[in-house]
């Protein structure tokens, strides 16, 4: 045991663990993006609503976003290690433009980067995960057609109305329909994303996102010893067009969508 904590301790280890935990932070982005792209269906929030009772309720998942916390910390704290070393073993900058050509801008800026990520992750969580966990919200009650699958009937229920009848998530048959009794979270994603001051906050954030994931995900893979000339190809390719395009593009369209489109 004691000879694994030291591996981890060495420069070797620390690395290791910056790029197992930095892949699995891009597997849940890739859970995370898919389940919120339901914020972009004409159901009045109830595909998005029923998956996030289904994610903050069910076991299995319950746990792995406990593993995900941990995670983001031991990736941030390990991060910022590493930098500080690194600028402590090169006390002298690039002494010209020169020297700084056979790396990339986003390599020499992961801790900034990985700075601005974190600042964005824990006001987001602060402003969505331990709203929807603890803070007061809106509930929402929908009434599907069971042969059609469409919304017939959506009514609110105040925040302390909720409270007061202790209300717990529902979803049941009643005379040929389907009844839903969940949490509000669409609302609260939708109002907060009428604020352009927050999109401009996404939206840069996500723009820090795709330069932390064009190195970060490539780099991962160089640190494990497994870049070679045979995956170095797709392994560039998943990086920049899947991990550094489309899912922070993703990402940013869903504060754009309610800024501009949703009404
Ligand atoms: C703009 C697009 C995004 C939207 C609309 C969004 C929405 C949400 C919502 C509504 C929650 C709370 C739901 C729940 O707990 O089930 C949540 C949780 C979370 N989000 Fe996002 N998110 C976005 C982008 C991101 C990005 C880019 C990251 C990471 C870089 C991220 C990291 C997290 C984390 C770590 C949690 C807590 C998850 C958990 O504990 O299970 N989100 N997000």
């Amino acid at each position: 045991m004691t000879k694994f904590f030291e591996f981890l301790n060495s420069s070797v280890g620390r690395k290791w663990l910056m790029a197992l935990t930095g892949l699995f932070l891009s597997l849940f982005l890739i859970v995370h993006v898919s389940g919120n792209l339901q914020l972009f269906k004409n159901d009045g929030g109830m595909a998005f609503n029923q998956y996030s009772v289904f994610m903050t309720t069910f076991p299995p998942i319950k746990i792995v976003s406990y593993l995900l916390h941990a995670t983001i910390l031991l990736h941030a704290l390990n991060g910022f290690y590493l930098v500080i070393r690194n600028q402590k073993a090169r006390p002298v900058k690039y002494a010209s433009k020169k020297d700084t050509r056979s790396t990339s801008w986003a390599s020499r800026n992961m801790g900034i980067l990985g700075t601005v990520l974190m600042i964005f992750i824990v006001t987001h969580m602060i402003n969505f995960w331990y709203q929807y966990k603890f803070g007061a919200m809106n509930w929402k009650t929908y009434v599907v057609e069971a042969t059609t699958g469409k919304v017939v009937k959506e009514d609110m229920i105040p925040a302390a109305d909720a409270a007061t009848q202790n209300l717990q998530p529902v979803t049941m048959d009643y005379m040929g329909n389907t009844i839903i009794i969940c949490k509000d979270l669409y609302a609260v994603v939708a109002e907060a994303f009428k604020n352009p001051a927050v999109v401009a906050f996404y939206v840069i954030s996500m723009l820090a996102l795709s330069y932390h994931l064009l190195h970060g995900f490539q780099s991962a893979f160089q640190t494990m010893g497994i870049r070679r000339k045979k995956f170095e190809g797709v392994i560039k390719g998943i990086g920049t067009f899947i991990f550094a395009i489309l899912i922070p593009a993703l990402f940013a369209a869903m504060p754009i969508f309610f800024l501009f489109v949703h009404k």
